[in-house]
This record gives structure tokens, C-alpha cells and sequence, in this order.
């Protein structure tokens, strides 16, 4: 897939090392559609190119948004752009979140620390057609309460009546009066229907793995939980191997996958 040179139309720096960017695909090019839990490739010249998952709306195809945590040199470099930059991005790649098999379901939806970025275009999605689902729950934990991403749309989330918004942080801060404790102690909290429900879960793999036993236990079929996972990527698309965990290439058969298809892998470390 060739790349394509977007334009950065603005720049949010979420959390002092998490920066949201929005770009604008050139005004000659197809609309960029893809599905929610895709990702691109993004490409800092002379340092890289790193997977990341867009976390903007799919029904927005003029607006390309990604949450990019600065860990190493690419993300540094992805997370110092400025709005007017130009920045090439391939893709979109990978399996989506399965929001059209869900609709008649509860949809439940458990998020750790940025594993809420590849979750937020399957929960707009979800909202923007509310009245097609069940009840809607999002439990969401970060470490500290200066962690929590997408504050905004966490107020205006919990302001609607149709969705339930549990928020927990590990460790308390000085004026936070909310729960403290792992995301997985939410999963018993709201009032879904398990043999109803469908589940969708990104974050660090230690707390997926929690999450989904926890899910499980609570009656929701494990085809039914569905997981983002992430291993490091070079191509993107099923070419290089370098995303191979066990008989799986991440970059094509996932990132999102069915629990029941990667319950034995996702204990696995890079390969
Ligand atoms: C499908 C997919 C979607 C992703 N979506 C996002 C996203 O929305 N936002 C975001 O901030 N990041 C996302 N990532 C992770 C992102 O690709 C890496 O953080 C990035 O490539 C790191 O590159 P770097 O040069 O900055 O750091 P590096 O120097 O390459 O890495 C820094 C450290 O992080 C580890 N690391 C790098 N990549 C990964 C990975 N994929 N999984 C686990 N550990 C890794 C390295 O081993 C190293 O220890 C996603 C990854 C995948 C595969
Ligand atoms: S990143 Fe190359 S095969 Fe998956």
C-alpha cells in the first residue's frame, strides 16, 4: 500500500507523554475510510515507522486521528510534530472490532491506560447508532488519575443516560474521589446480560489477560470477548514476519482477535 502525505490539522498533548494528532489526507486523494480497531502506519523520516491504531470516528474520513505514547525514537518523533506539519501514513490495516455482529448485544468495554485509543472509534461507533444495541458499559483504569485519557469524552460520556462509565485508577492522587483499584474489580459492576453481552478489551496484556478471565467467569462466551494485541510491526501487512506470534501475524489476522483464536498466545513475549 503506498503512503500517503497528510497534513497535521492540530496537535493535543493528552497526558505529558501522550499527544493526540488529527490529520487531513490531501484534498486529492479518496476519502480515507477504514474500520474501528485499524491501525496505520505512521512514518517519522530518517527514524522510522511505528503501528498506530486511529482513534478517531469512521464516520469522520476527512479527519485521521492518532493517540501516540512517546516510548522510544519513532513516537518521540511522531509526538514532536506541530500542526502544519506533513506526516506519511500507510494503511489502514488489520481486523476492526466487530461492532456490526454486536448490534442487538450489551457491549461491554474494558480499556487500561492507552488501550483506550483503539477502543474510541468502536465506541463512537457505537454510540453515534445507540438505539441498534443493548445496555453499553465502558470500565476504564489508569494508573494514576493524571493517566486518564480522553477526559473530555469521559465527562461527556457519563453525562449521557444510555452508557455506563466506570473509571478507576491504581493510585489515588490528592483530590481524586473516585474508585481505586484494577479495571478487572469493575467487571462485576454493571448490569449486563453475560449470555447477552459481547466484549471488547485493550491494554497491557497482563490486564487483558485478568479482564477476560474475569469476563469469562462472569458467563461471557469466549468467542465473544474480543482482544487488541500488539507486537512489534516492520511491514504492516503480512510480508516481513516480524509481528508472527505463534501460527498468527498480528499485523493480518488481528491486531483484533477473537479470545477463543489467542487465549494460549497472548501469555507469549516478542517473538
Ligand atoms: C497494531 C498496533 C497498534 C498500536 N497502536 C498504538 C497506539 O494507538 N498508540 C501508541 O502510542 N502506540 C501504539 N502501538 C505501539 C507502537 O507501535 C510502539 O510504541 C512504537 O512502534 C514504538 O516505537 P519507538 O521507536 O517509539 O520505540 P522503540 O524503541 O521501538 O520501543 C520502545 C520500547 O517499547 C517496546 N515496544 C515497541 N513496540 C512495541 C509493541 N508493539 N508492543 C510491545 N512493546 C513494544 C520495545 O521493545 C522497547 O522496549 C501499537 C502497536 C501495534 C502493533
Ligand atoms: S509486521 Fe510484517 S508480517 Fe506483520
Amino acid at each position: 500500500m503506498r503512503p500517503v502525505v497528510c497534513r497535521v490539522v492540530s496537535v493535543a498533548r493528552e497526558l505529558k507523554d501522550v499527544t493526540t494528532l488529527v490529520l487531513e489526507p490531501p484534498a486529492d486523494e479518496a476519502p480515507f475510510t477504514f474500520l474501528p480497531g485499524q491501525f496505520n502506519m505512521l512514518w517519522a523520516p530518517g527514524v522510522g515507522e511505528s503501528a498506530i491504531s486511529i482513534s478517531g470516528s469512521a464516520d469522520e474520513p476527512r479527519r485521521i486521528v492518532h493517540t501516540i505514547r512517546s516510548i522510544g525514537p519513532v513516537t518521540q518523533a511522531l509526538c514532536g510534530l506541530n500542526r502544519g506539519d506533513e506526516l506519511a501514513i500507510r494503511g489502514p490495516f488489520g481486523t476492526a472490532w466487530p461492532v456490526a455482529e454486536a448490534e442487538g448485544h450489551d457491549v461491554v468495554f474494558v480499556a487500561g491506560g492507552i488501550g483506550l485509543a483503539p477502543l474510541r472509534p468502536a465506541l463512537l461507533h457505537v454510540l453515534a447508532r445507540r438505539n441498534r444495541y443493548g445496555r453499553v458499559a465502558l470500565l476504564y483504569g489508569a494508573r494514576s488519575p493524571a493517566d486518564l485519557l480522553f477526559q473530555k469524552d469521559l465527562e461527556s460520556w457519563r453525562g449521557r443516560f444510555d452508557v455506563t462509565v466506570e473509571v478507576t485508577v491504581d493510585r489515588a492522587e490528592a483530590g481524586w474521589h473516585g474508585r481505586v483499584g484494577f479495571v478487572t474489580n469493575l467487571v462485576d459492576l454493571p448490569q449486563l446480560s453475560p449470555s447477552e453481552s459481547v466484549a471488547f478489551v485493550c491494554g497491557p496484556e497482563l490486564m487483558m489477560r485478568f479482564s477476560c478471565r474475569e469476563l469469562a467467569r462472569r458467563g461471557i462466551p469466549t468467542d465473544r470477548i474480543h482482544v487488541s494485541l500488539e507486537r512489534n510491526m516492520k511491514c504492516g501487512c503480512g510480508l516481513c514476519g516480524h509481528c508472527q506470534l505463534g501460527p498468527v501475524f498480528v499485523c493480518k489476522d488481528g491486531p483484533v482477535f477473537p479470545l477463543r483464536e489467542v487465549a494460549s498466545l497472548v501469555t507469549v513475549r516478542e517473538l
